[in-house]
């Protein structure tokens, strides 16, 4: 999760373990360093946190690279942890990202006489260097990185050369340029303590770097980049210049989907749908925001597939023990350490169902309770506000949804087509940040709000209302807006303003009614609507436009839209938003 690279005149060991102490926060299971020592290399891996930083001594040489690990493809384990080196040692390897073909690259090289030691996608880069190493490292990187699919940052070193060579595609990478050293990581933390001249590189950028200094190569061609002096504290460049992690996180979307599309819908590997042979219906289990990704399962799969759906709280379920037939419980959560959804698992495998997790962290505890996983990638979550975690969830819930769907063929590659555009959308929803924030600002005066949806908008409206109260302290409630009128309506009036989650599907003429009766009760309305949808701006007090998509991956955008919401009306309310009060990331107790 964090890489590092040294070349300089101090101990390399020293200033990469440290430098991967200041990405720590980025959260990491695992981590390794490799130093050059003469001609050769010296490594050490070790599993869980680095600790004291001086309590290591690796070789004395001033060359070398360092990795924390999260683990993606394999579990946490020595063996797994980066450095990765080739079948001759001398080249040593470390990588951020996923190489998506990988297991075809790995059988080809074991056909030719390559031998692996750990489970991971990066050991294939080490072997493909090797292949091409004819005594020019720059070379080799490149012919090696020309096989790769996928994203990767990755500073590759070879015992007999004084040189780095980092290369990197969809994946961050700085190099920060000091006097005489040169230090290369995936993000700006590390490299402050050296200095604050620091170099972005681009998209396919490569870079060498040796005592003369380093020079940046893209497509074949020597460019020029600029570098820039980074003013930030080291507290500040951790949140990558964002204010909280949660709006770093939430930055981050866009990526999240794209990761967690690539890891299910690239060319090597496709979603294993086996978890699905025979079962009659699908049980959800999850707690808090991974809850709401299960509802807006439920309404996918049953809309999809004609599978029947039932979601239960796994706090609930573990006493309940409803009859599970023939049924697959799907386990959602972020952690994979949440104790009430890991008590339903093991309950719900006693009652006779197969069970599969979705989950973000890797070796945790439900991969190891579930008969199958399905992996989110989110990446490390550090705010305790699910963000870009539950958008990852909703991807993998669009997948197994289309997996499962009886659409034709044509239908169902029309609407990955659509997913795959996500991406793009969410980036212009995050343009509209600055105007959802003038929203917040008006708003966050209320003591009291109600969120409104119909069909995917309830639980689009129930994470909105969530994210509200974890974070601004503000009582949100989340209704059916079909409902209000069984007894809410009580409530409504000019102290509660309605958040409106507006899908243009089936539900939109009557969501429009529902609107028109709230505010004949006087409350200001809120809503969230399509960037070309001219009736609701005649009804609403203000509108926050998404740009157009298919209605079912309106879950997203408009989840995107609220968590903003969230996050700045707290903003404007002091409050502490990454470490709300009284809440934690996970729960571990019943
Ligand atoms: C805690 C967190 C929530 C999270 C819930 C479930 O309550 O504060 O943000 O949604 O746990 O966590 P999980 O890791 O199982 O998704």
């Amino acid at each position: 999760c964090g890489i590092v690279g040294y070349l300089g005149f101090r101990r390399a060991d020293g200033v990469i373990i440290s430098a991967l102490k200041r990405l720590e926060y980025r959260g990491y299971d695992s981590w390794g360093v490799a130093v050059r020592d003469g001609n050769e290399i010296r490594i050490i891996k070790k599993v869980g946190a680095i600790g004291d930083v001086d309590s290591y001594s690796i070789a004395g040489g001033n060359l070398g690279v360092g990795h924390t690990r999260w683990a993606t493809h394999g579990k946490p384990s020595e063996i797994n942890a980066h450095p990765h080196t080739d079948c001759s040692g001398k080249i040593a390897v470390v990588h951020n990202g996923i190489i998506s073909n990988f297991q075809s690259l790995k059988e080809e090289l074991e056909s030719r006489g390559h031998l692996f030691k750990s489970e991971t996608d990066t050991e294939v880069i080490a072997h493909l260097i090797e292949e091409s190493y004819r005594g020019d490292l720059k070379e080799a990187v490149i012919e090696a990185v020309e096989r790769l699919k996928g994203s990767y940052a990755i500073v590759a070193l070879h015992a007999e050369k004084d040189e780095l060579v980092a290369v990197r595609y969809k994946s961050p990478l700085v190099l920060g340029a000091g006097d005489e050293e040169w230090i290369i990581a995936s993000d700006v933390p590390a490299i402050l303590d050296y200095t604050n001249r620091v170099v972005y590189l681009e998209d396919g950028d490569m870079v060498v770097l040796n005592r003369d200094g380093f020079e940046v190569w893209n497509n074949g061609t020597r460019v020029e980049r600029r570098i820039e002096m980074i003013p930030w504290s080291i507290e500040d460049a951790e949140r990558g210049g964002y204010e909280h992690f949660m709006l770093k996180e939430i930055h981050e979307i866009p990526k999240v989907i794209e990761d967690t599309l690539f890891e299910y819908l690239s060319e090597d590997i496709e979603m294993d749908a086996s978890f699905s042979a025979g079962i009659s219906e699908i049980v959800f289990i999850a707690c808090g925001t991974s809850y709401h990704a299960s509802l807006v399962g439920k309404y996918l799969i049953e809309k999809l597939t004609g599978i029947p759906v039932r979601v239960e709280f796994a706090s609930e379920f573990i006493y309940h023990q409803p009859p599970m037939h023939r049924a697959l419980t799907i386990a959602i959560t972020q952690s994979g350490e949440t104790a009430d959804t890991l008590e339903a698992m093991r309950i719900a495998k006693k009652l006779g169902a197969k069970t599969l997790a979705i989950v973000n962290v890797l070796g945790s505890t439900a991969t190891r309770v579930a008969d199958h996983v399905l992996y989110t990638r989110a990446g490390p979550e550090i705010s305790v506000a699910a963000t870009k975690s539950f958008i990852a969830q909703l991807i993998v819930l669009y997948l197994i949804a289309l997996k499962l769907s009886r659409l034709p063929g044509s239908e169902v590659n029309r609407l990955i087509d659509e997913l795959r555009a996500m991406p793009e959308l969410v980036r212009k929803v995050l343009e509209r940040e600055g105007e959802i924030e003038q929203i917040a600002v008006l708003i966050s005066g209320y003591e009291n709000m109600m969120y409104i949806g119909r069909g995917i908008g309830v639980p689009i409206a129930m994470e909105g209302a969530l994210k509200m109260k974890e974070i601004s302290y503000i009582h949100a409630e989340a209704y059916p807006a079909g409902e209000l009128k069984h007894g809410s309506f009580a409530l409504l009036g000019e102290k509660t303003p309605v958040i409106a989650s507006l899908v243009p599907d089936e539900t939109y003429e009557i969501m429009l009614n529902n609107i028109k009766e709230v505010k004949a009760r006087e409350s200001v309305v809120v809503a969230v609507a399509d960037e070309d949808d001219q009736e609701v701006e005649k009804y609403v007090d203000f509108v926050i436009r998404v740009p157009k998509t298919e209605h079912i991956f309106s879950a997203i955008t408009h989840s995107v839209v609220l968590q903003l919401l969230a996050y700045h009306t707290a903003r404007k309310r002091g409050c502490e938003i990454d470490k709300p009060r009284n809440l934690a990331k996970s729960v571990t107790v019943e």
